[in-house]
């Protein structure tokens, strides 16, 4: 995966079905807009030319009111005004519609400061690269786990608040390939500028594929180092905070590690990941993201290596 190629920012890149329903209510308030503006502003200055004091003019004709012309803007206007509340409403209900017995395809979980994604139906749980099927209309479930968080990938079009007891809902159905960039967009501490979001939408096999990779227990290292590392990693702390699926490592309150080699980025898209990298973030995680909740534990050099040599067999 490169995300060096990754479509960033753009709300006009309408990568979900839902961005391209709202890309239409924005173009058609748009294409209003300019005809209304091109009525007025030619009425005016008809009027500014055409009514214009000539010398030796006599005093206009005083009047006041006209309840014909009255009468017709204030109801041109409540029709335009109705004409786009029938088209906003429109879009909204299509992109809210009624839940149902639907269960979520994906749950969102924002933290303090990295995004949990969990998959129910498939049984899997990962962390900050989120990856989806294509052409599929997809139920998210997105919470806040402590503060409030906002999920926002810019081309899937609506965003969602991530609020810790109170669950939203939104759809996405995805509707081309590829790897588009999102953030946190709702302030939420020291590392709100670090909480990015990698979603990458594949053809529906190799979503497959992917999926049956994440739902594996990953094998045991075989390597003297990793297996090395290994024994460090459930020795030490970091079963606190960590889970690692066929392991004695089950905590939720750090990200879930059991396939992190096969991620591209650390640190919720903070820096490569790769054994030097790895290495590095676990030596000193504030060193790459002051302020985030992983401690430096004081690793020896040798062994700070080992423990990441452990977790990039983790594909
Ligand atoms: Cu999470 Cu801002």
């Amino acid at each position: 995966m490169d995300i060096t190629n990754a479509e960033f920012t753009s709300v006009y890149l309408f990568a979900t079905e839902q961005a391209k329903v709202i890309g239409f209510l924005h173009y058609a308030d748009l294409v209003l807009s300019i005809i209304i503006a091109l009525i007025v502003g030619g009425i005016l200055a008809y009027v500014i030319v055409r009514f214009r004091e000539k010398p030796g003019d006599a005093e206009p004709v005083q009047d006041h009111g006209n309840t014909k012309l009255e009468i017709g803007w204030t109801v041109g206007t409540g029709l335009i005004l109705a004409v786009l509340g029938v088209l906003t409403a429109g879009v909204m209900y299509s992109m809210s519609p009624p839940l149902g017995t639907n269960q979520p395809d994906v749950i969102v979980i924002g933290h303090q400061w990295w995004w949990e994604y969990r998959y129910p139906k498939l049984g899997i749980i990962t962390a900050n690269e989120l990856f989806l099927p294509q052409g599929m209309n997809l139920l998210f479930e997105v919470r806040g786990a402590d503060v409030v968080h906002s999920f926002w990938i810019p081309a899937f079009g609506q965003k969602m608040d991530a609020i810790p007891g109170h669950p939203n809902f939104l759809f996405y159905k995805p509707i081309r390939s590829g790897i588009y960039l999102g953030t946190c967009s709702e302030y939420c501490g020291a590392d709100h500028g670090l909480m990015r979001i990698i979603a990458t939408v594949l053809p529906v096999a190799r979503f497959n594929a992917w999926a049956h990779g994440q739902a594996q227990v990953p094998p045991e290292p075989t390597v003297a180092q990793a297996i090395h590392g290994k024994q460090l990693f459930m020795a030490n702390t970091c079963i606190q905070c960590h889970s690692i699926s066929g392991t004695g490592a089950k905590a939720r309150v750090g990200p879930d590690l059991t396939h992190i080699g096969s991620r591209t980025t650390l640190g919720s898209g903070v820096i490569p990941n790769d054994l030097p990298s790895l290495a590095s973030w676990i030596t000193n995680p504030q060193k790459f993201k002051p302020g985030c909740y992983m401690p430096n534990m004081r690793l020896k050099p040798a062994d700070a290596h080992d423990i990441a040599a452990y977790l990039e067999t983790l594909k």
